[in-house]
């Protein structure tokens, strides 16, 4: 039984007076306890708000880090420093890092196994371009990722795949249901050959792009979507404590 997983990626938002502020909201409000709630905060108020939450059921993960352990790497953060924090996901291969910064599949590839490595777990995020979809390689695109990105890893279940297109980020646009549900359902088919139908069949896949309170309900019953990964309506209090209650 996949236990659903939502997740708040706060991006380049909230110092930390206001990081420990939605916090407290979350902290004192009534939250659905058949999900399991994710807050990723930038670097900087990723301390703070593990101290808030340590005695919460509430889990903390980072946007980002470095593969290697340390070294000469100005202005990274390496795995065993976010594993020393407490932090237990890290969010990988992002399209806003893919396409900003030059993330490519095989950079990711060695984030993922460093994450693996250090006992953190990856969300690993996949997605195609409006122009790949219109050209009808949604599939092909997510696929290539997905076997690029996991090649020679061998702890399926310690990861999580987000299925965000690209189109549908930060933009008011959401993938149907429907169009969620079939790449969940095909990214959960690759998944199979990479690893086995056992693994793949307990491998959490999120939604992620344009999750809000009034689509959180009908994205998060389909058969294939174990849960969301939500940019903007994440930082706000409201609309975060509805979607983790839809
Ligand atoms: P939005 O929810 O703002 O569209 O962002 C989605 C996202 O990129 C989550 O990682």
């Amino acid at each position: 039984m996949r236990k659903k997983l939502i997740a708040g990626n706060w991006k380049m938002n909230n110092d930390v007076e206001e990081s420990l502020k939605l916090i407290k909201s979350l902290l004192t409000s009534e939250l659905n306890e058949d999900v399991d709630v994710l807050i990723c905060p930038a670097f900087t108020s990723l301390y703070p708000v593990i101290h808030e939450l340590k005695n919460s059921s509430i889990k903390v993960g980072a946007q980002n880090m470095h593969f290697e352990d340390k070294g000469a790497f100005t202005g990274e953060v390496s795995p065993s420093m976010l594993k020393s924090l407490g932090v237990e996901y890290v969010i990988i291969g992002h399209s806003e890092r893919r396409q900003h910064f030059g993330e490519t599949d095989k950079i990711i590839n060695k984030k993922i196994k460093a994450c693996l490595k250090h006992g953190l777990k990856p969300i690993l995020c996949v997605g195609e371009s409006l122009e790949q979809r219109e050209a009808g390689i949604e599939k092909e695109t997510v696929r290539a990722q997905l076997i690029k990105d996991l090649d020679g890893v061998t702890d399926g279940l310690k990861i999580v795949v987000a299925y965000e297109p690209i189109w549908a980020i930060g933009t008011g646009k959401t993938a149907t249901s429907h169009q969620a549900n079939e790449m969940s359902s095909y990214i959960r088919a690759v998944l199979a050959d990479i690893f086995t139908v056992d693994i793949a069949d307990n491998i959490l896949i999120q939604y992620g792009g344009s999750v809000k309170a009034s689509n959180a309900k009908e994205i998060m019953e389909q058969s294939h979507i174990d849960g969301a990964l939500v940019g903007g309506a994440s930082l706000i209090a409201d609309e975060f404590i509805k979607i983790i209650n839809y």
